[in-house]
């Protein structure tokens, strides 16, 4: 049973699947939404411990900016529910948010309201973490520094009131607590590789406890994709299973190759932000970089017709992958990583004109 665990929770998600996410957040802190007499919902109240069978769980909740502003009453309603499960009269030992909140307050001094913050996100009117922007720039030499973009952006705390304060030291002693991340995903239209938000906020409130605790903790992904009961992965195996079905998918990628220059900046997008989960979690495999050099890159004909459909694209997809083995990610072999250099270097010639062909 972890003590404690960390959700991200986005706007979109939680209205197309009715609040899933935010009703996992309850379910796992013992609590429940709280109706007024005509049904509405007001707020939240806690599910006793003797129904609940099990300690609460200490939840920290991270929403993305367009969560905030879609659903403030939601957003009110969980760090009530953290409050609630705080405040209770109860065995620190069965209710593991207490436990956190009275250590807390016991090293600070600070009141309890402050100590039982438990929903953050960004300032308001700010979006994102950006995380993804700066590993997209390549500007940046250790992992920690991911962490740092992450808690600065979503260091911002919002109270039961629907308060918001920034809370950067709580939110990095809460962080040392997490002992799992996890997301949602809701749609079979988007991967946990097709869009740079997966990786920015669930990679990036991971990195964000790695660093705070000075190991990596599992990230899972629970799969709603399907309908039915849903189905937990590990972010390797998830990560494992889109790479098999999108990028190294031939029907997937010749499918974007019809759509000429935009399929390749979506081909380079995919691997850009495979590496981001390499630089947030640690977890992708070696073989994922392999794999990608040799069909996109190493393979003459196609690094050709990417060349040619989009050659901006073609370029940062194999400087991508070179980045990706000087961060240590896969260990290419000496002679892979001449190859994929040398290719790198015909597509830079090609894109900048000095070549009219890629050379083989
Ligand atoms: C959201 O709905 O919260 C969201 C959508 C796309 C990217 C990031 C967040
Ligand atoms: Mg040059």
């Amino acid at each position: 049973m972890p003590e404690s665990v960390a959700l991200v929770l986005w706007g979109t998600d939680n209205l197309k699947t009715e609040g899933v996410s935010i009703a996992q957040a309850l379910a796992l802190l013992g609590a429940e939404a709280r109706q007024d007499s005509y049904g509405r919902v007001v707020g939240a109240k806690l599910t006793p411990l003797d129904r609940l069978g099990r300690p609460r769980i200490d939840v920290l909740v991270t929403l993305s900016g367009i969560f905030r502003d879609l659903l403030p009453t939601q957003t009110q309603l969980l760090a009530e529910a953290s409050w609630l499960a705080a405040t209770a009269d109860e065995d620190p030992e069965q209710n593991f948010v207490r436990k956190h909140v009275l250590a807390y307050q016991a090293e600070h001094g600070c009141d309890i309201e402050a100590a039982a913050l438990r929903v953050f996100s960004n300032a308001e009117g700010a979006y994102g973490s950006n995380v993804n922007y700066l590993l997209d720039s390549g500007r940046w030499e250790e992992e920690d520094e991911l962490a740092d973009c992450y808690t600065q952006r979503k260091g911002f705390a919002y109270d039961r009131h629907g308060k918001v304060s920034q809370q950067s030291d709580l939110l990095n002693r809460v962080l040392e607590d997490v002992e799992l991340t996890y997301q949602n995903l809701d749609s079979v239209e988007l991967g946990i590789t097709t869009v740079d938000h997966y990786f920015g906020t669930l990679g990036g409130i991971s990195s964000a406890v790695q660093r705070a605790r000075g190991e990596r903790v599992p990230v899972y992904i629970a799969d709603h994709t399907t309908g039915g009961a849903g189905r937990v992965r590990t972010l390797n195996e998830q990560v494992a299973l889109e790479t098999r079905t999108r990028l190294l998918n031939p029907k997937w990628y010749e499918s974007m190759l019809d759509h000429g220059y935009e399929g390749v900046r979506q081909i380079e997008a995919h691997v850009t932000n495979t590496m981001g989960w390499s630089a947030t979690t640690g977890d992708v495999s070696p073989w994922v970089y392999k794999q990608l050099s040799e069909t996109f890159v190493l393979d003459e004909q196609m690094r050709d017709r990417l060349a040619k459909l989009n050659p901006v694209s073609a370029s940062r997809l194999a400087n991508r992958l070179i980045e990706a083995q000087e961060r240590d990610y896969w260990g290419a072999d000496d002679d892979s990583i001449d190859a994929l250099k040398r290719a790198g270097e015909d597509l830079e010639d090609f894109l900048e004109g000095v070549t009219g062909e890629v050379a083989a």
